[in-house]
């Protein structure tokens, strides 16, 4: 230890390191743990070790959890639940309410059993992973409270099973735990096997405050238990994780007919601008990508700088990375902390080789003994480098330049993740500019990093679907209200053969395909008959593809804004009320009149379905946007051809995307009727492509396709094999039973909902 005279001549920090005694005192009393399942402790079983890894020193074994602890805990929970469920809103804030005031009464023991079983610093474990899990179930009691208000109809989804990372182990916990319970679910959670002793301390508090037993229930374990979880008979999978296992996740419950929320990897930009404040971006590097040794899903990993400032800018970036302190998480002067586990630490430095010998260079980023890694940046990182696309997940960031701001943008989002987005510029028009056109979840202006209950937090692209936090998270962990009619009904097996027949001789009055706004002759050139007897074109693989290229183009339309979107849809309602008398002697007279009230009730919500602007940390105005997803694939019920089409196209356009649609496979004349009067109606070309033809296999070809961003499928039977084809991009499925589409079940704003996707913009505000 350095004498004081010392510290005065170098100015260097003394240690002050946050005292430990209490959490080992609770250690030792506690050298094993077994799982929590239905409000006691089981007997510690096989299991595994959990180390400090700044030390190595061993802190505690854990059990690794089989399928049969699974499934006890699956069964005490949905024992817990329907008793869970019929409280009063406010007998369930109580508890959440309790559970915030004991976590708040224990912050000093809970950051210091973080930060020693996490190797993070303890200045992150008690200012921010703490107080964010304190906010998280004060937040949540309150929606606990407001629920009969505030969700009216709605019911819990029943029991969710949650898997957890290591970055954020308490707060993870937290994300997960508070809305699913204050809507009324009962939980089983695994945290991740590195880090779990701070979910066993959280189940101490279960027990404490006297939450009835089976309400939230704990096992640990590694991947194995996580995929017994996966496989039991839980109602919902919410997962944080890597993009790999959110990939194993979705295949495994293809078909299940469980909700999924997925929180996976990410390579967010960071964008500096020429005229930002760039001592202000250079502290928010500092809080983006060496927060937390790097190991945060939404770190400012790329950082992009405007080519003119790049030169002052990473002359400052330098400067300030001299200054950070590596050193033990508990000392409370250290910046950097350990990182998780010598295996992350190997993956990454592994990493960072690659990409130096891809041609970056490496500024700072050396190993230190045990788990230790100073932070550091990539320089000179083109698109083609490793480290541009591969999540480093350690204090490593990359460094790219650019000149203008088309190319900002363009850089940002080459990227097959779409998490969270920084920007920083002194210009509120170029920053918005950005945010607006940047693919990402949450995007921070002038600010990095922030993290609020209020806050929809959740990505986009293979960053995951589901948001946590808010109003909108809450959405996840509910049903909406039911309506009578919404009783299942089969979606007839289509029986029209696909025999390829030929028109025969004469003129060829075989119906054409619709894409880009134009009649096509399918790729085939063949056509089979309807069950109608008419001829219509069979579409194939290739015809999907050229349709999704035409949606794709057709970017204006989210453009022009919910208003001129509403006109356009008016305009197809008169015109198809024109074309009224002709449409209902081929198809009914009912489902055409029914088609017209449909899109007048769409137009109505085009410039009506709002963002939120919710309050989180005072001087932040948080906007939470509701943004079109791109291209969305449509998958029709086969009867109801056109009242079921319009069903689906009128809400998904309404909102600003592009459809590509297979009509019902028996009768897909209704849709091309319908698309000539799309043909009249200044529906700009490509917005509205059809392709029919064999529904599943076509179906297949829109799930795999990368730029189809969303799929909506009505059927029961083919659901499994989309939901598992979509692996690929890992696209949001709405697979839902067919249903009487003439009652009022056919519409309503539940549509509305599947056709976006949430932004969450954070700007600063009357600071
Ligand atoms: P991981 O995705 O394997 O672990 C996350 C959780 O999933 C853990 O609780 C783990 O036990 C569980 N799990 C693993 N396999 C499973 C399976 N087949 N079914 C169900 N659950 C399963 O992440 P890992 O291996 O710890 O880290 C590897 C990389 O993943 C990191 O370097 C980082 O790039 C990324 N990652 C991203 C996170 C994020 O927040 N987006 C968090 C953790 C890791």
């Amino acid at each position: 230890m350095p004498t004081v005279s010392e510290i005065m001549q170098t100015m260097e920090y003394g240690p002050s390191v946050e005292d430990s005694s209490a959490v080992r005192h609770w250690l030792k009393a506690n050298p094993k743990f077994g799982h929590f399942i239905n409000g006691s402790f089981t007997k510690p079983g096989e299991g595994f070790d959990t180390s400090d890894p700044a030390t190595g020193t061993v802190l505690a074994r854990i059990s690794q959890g089989t399928a049969e602890d699974v499934d006890a805990a699956v069964k005490a929970a949905r024992r817990a639940q329907p008793k869970w469920a019929g409280l009063p809103g406010h007998e369930r804030a109580k508890y959440l309410y309790a559970i915030a005031r004991t976590i708040q009464k224990r912050e000093r023991f809970l950051s210091v059993l973080e930060s020693m079983d996490n190797g993070k610093p303890i200045r992150e474990s008690r200012d921010a992973d703490i107080p964010l899990v304190v906010r998280h179930f004060y937040h949540h009691a309150g929606w606990a409270e407001l629920m009969a208000d505030e969700f009216p109809g709605h019911s819990a989804i029943g029991v969710a099973g949650q898997i957890i990372p290591w970055n954020f182990p308490l707060l993870m916990l937290a994300w997960k735990i508070a809305p699913a319970i204050a809507a009324g679910n009962t939980v089983v959670l695994k945290p991740a096997e590195y880090t779990s002793l701070t979910a066993l301390a959280f189940a101490e508090i279960c027990q404490e405050v006297g939450l009835p037993k089976g309400v939230v229930n704990i096992v640990t374990g590694d991947g194995e238990t996580g995929a017994a979880i996966v496989a039991s008979d839980v109602d919902k999978i919410a997962f944080t994780g890597s993009t790999e296992v959110g990939r194993a996740i979705r295949a495994a419950t293809a078909g299940t007919g469980k909700r999924l929320t997925l929180e996976l990897g990410g390579k967010s930009p960071f964008i500096v601008m020429e005229d930002a404040d760039l001592d202000a971006a250079v502290e928010g590097v500092v809080d983006s990508i060496w927060f937390n040794q790097g190991q945060v899903c939404c770190a400012g990993s790329r950082i992009l700088v405007a080519e003119a400032v790049a030169e002052r800018f990473e002359a400052l970036l330098q400067r300030r990375l001299a200054t950070l302190r590596v050193g033990p998480p508990l000392d409370k002067s250290t910046d950097v902390g350990a990182i998780v586990d010598p295996v992350q630490k190997d993956r990454i430095l592994n990493l960072t080789a690659l990409a130096v010998s891809a041609g970056a260079d490496l500024i700072g980023g050396a190993p230190r003994e045990t788990c230790f890694i100073a932070p550091g940046y990539l320089r000179q990182v083109s698109p083609a480098n490793p480290a541009w696309s591969e999540e480093i997940f350690g204090p490593i960031a990359t460094l790219t330049t650019f000149r203008t701001a088309d190319e900002a943008i363009s850089l940002a989002n080459n990227s097959r993740y779409g998490l969270a987005a920084q920007i920083w510029s002194e210009s509120a028009t170029v920053a918005t500019d950005l945010a607006a056109s940047v693919k990402a979840g949450v995007v921070w202006i002038n600010g990095a990093n922030m993290f609020d209950a209020a806050a929809p937090f959740g990505g986009m692209r293979e960053s995951g679907y589901g948001r946590e936090g808010g109003r909108v998270g809450m959405l996840d962990y509910l049903n909406g209200p039911k309506l009578p009619e919404a009783k299942e009904k089969a979606s007839p097996t289509p029986k029209a053969v696909l025999d390829g027949a030929s028109a025969g001789g004469g003129i060829d009055r075989t119906e054409k395909l619709y894409i880009g706004g134009a009649q096509k002759r399918p790729d085939g050139g063949a056509s089979y008959r309807a069950a109608s007897g008419d001829l219509v074109p069979l579409g194939n693989r290739k015809d999907i593809r050229n349709a999704v290229e035409a949606a794709k183009k057709a970017t204006k339309w989210a453009a022009m804004g919910g208003h001129a979107r509403a006109q356009v849809l008016y305009f197809i309602a008169e015109n198809l009320s024109q074309r009224r008398d002709d449409l209902a002697k081929k198809h009914g007279a009912k489902p055409v009149d029914a088609a017209i009230e449909r899109l007048f009730y769409y137009a109505a919500w085009a410039d009506k379905y709002d963002g939120l602007n919710v309050q989180t940390k005072p001087n932040y105005l948080v906007n939470v946007i509701p943004e079109a997803f791109g291209t969305i694939g449509i998958v029709c019920p086969n009867d109801a051809p056109l009242l079921g089409f319009i069903s689906l196209v009128a809400p998904a356009i309404a909102m600003g995307n592009t459809v590509v649609v297979i009509p019902a496979q028996d009768d897909p004349v209704a849709a091309f009727d319908l698309a000539q009067v799309f043909d009249t109606s200044d529906l700009p070309g490509g917005v509205v492509n059809i392709v029919s033809g064999p529904k599943d296999e076509l179906a297949q070809v829109l799930a795999q396709h990368d730029d189809v961003a969303a799929l909506w499928f009505c059927g029961v039977e083919g659901a499994a094999a989309v939901e598992k084809a979509s692996t690929g991009n890992l696209k949001p499925v709405w697979s839902f039973a067919n249903r009487d589409w003439s009652k009022p079940v056919g519409q309503g704003r539940s549509y509305l909902d599947h056709a976006v996707q949430w932004k969450t913009v954070w700007l600063p505000y009357g600071a």
